[in-house]
């Protein structure tokens, strides 16, 4: 997906994945912007360990507490800070700034995907690790009417609730399943991962018939059991390939300062995702 867009855009760069010791974050964070690399993304467990290392957090990321994409900026000759791409001269003093497009991905493909808007939404989500919460404080910064969290460990999603209300008011934040009907139920649970996994959800608690679309995170298998389900009770259905599309053309936008070629990335993830 990054390297079809980087070519589309005429950029002479390449996106490379490494896998690096969590304890050696900050060193392989300090060894890109020692050799010029125009910037990274950080994906599980890196996200939340970033924040203490890079130089600059921007509001994207210190609302969600979490860094999925570093852009380096070196300053220019007049002292004003550039991103590293602009600047002939590396030897400057840089510096590695912390964004997160996870956030508005999940929202940008609610809207897309399945037709849901967060203002004054009612969305069950499943899930209160990582993912979860990114979606559960971007549901609410959005103006989400009511947010029912579940999650396997009570704890997490009692501690998610009690943030929410602190930080989002506006927000009915409930914890446990709804007894209306919902806008849509947002798996944010590894639970589908394995085709043997049973449903997210509690079937004896809540009922699929509640929610108008199902939006799971998962996007390998295509068609997690919940979206299956979710099928079959006529439900609008979504995985999180498009999120992770989202998620993806916005790091590249904020590297390269141009648009990203967003249907030409989607057909690169689907081929390499799907085949
Ligand atoms: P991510 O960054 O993808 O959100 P995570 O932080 O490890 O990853 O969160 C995984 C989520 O899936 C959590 O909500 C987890 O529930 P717990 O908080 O109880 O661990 C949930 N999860 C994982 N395996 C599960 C299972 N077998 N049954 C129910 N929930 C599960």
């Amino acid at each position: 997906m990054q390297n079809a867009g980087i070519l589309a855009l005429g950029l002479n760069w390449r996106y490379l994945a490494f896998d690096v010791d969590p304890a050696d974050l900050r060193a392989a964070i300090e060894g890109a912007k020692a050799m010029g690399f125009v910037g990274l993304n950080l994906t599980v467990p890196h996200k939340l360990l970033a924040m203490d290392i890079v130089e600059v957090v921007d509001e994207t990321a210190r609302r969600f507490g979490a860094v999925n994409t570093v852009r380096f900026e070196a300053r220019d000759e007049q002292g004003r800070w550039r991103p590293l791409r602009e600047i002939e001269e590396t030897r400057n003093e840089s510096r590695a700034v912390g964004f997160n497009t996870d956030a508005e991905a999940i929202t940008r493909a609610l809207r897309e995907e399945v037709g849901v808007n967060p203002p004054g939404a009612k969305i069950l989500l499943l899930g209160a690790g990582g993912a979860g919460r990114t979606a559960a404080l971007k549901l609410a910064l959005d103006g989400a009417g009511e947010l029912f969290l579940v999650n396997r460990t009570a704890d997490k999603s009692d501690e998610l609730a009690r943030e929410i209300r602190k930080r989002y008011p506006k927000t009915k934040t409930a914890v446990g399943y709804p007894t209306g009907t919902v806008d849509v139920v947002l798996n944010a649970t590894s639970l589908g991962l394995d085709v043997a996994d049973a449903l997210p959800f509690d079937e004896s608690q809540f009922s699929l018939r509640k929610a108008g679309a199902v939006f799971d995170m998962i996007y390998r298998p295509a068609e997690t059991a919940l979206l299956k389900a979710a099928k079959a009770e006529g439900c609008r259905i979504a995985n999180g390939l498009g999120m992770l599309l989202y998620q993806g053309a916005a790091a590249l936008e904020i590297w390269s300062g141009k648009t990203a070629p967003l249907n030409l990335m989607r057909r690169a993830l689907e081929q390499n995702v799907y085949g």
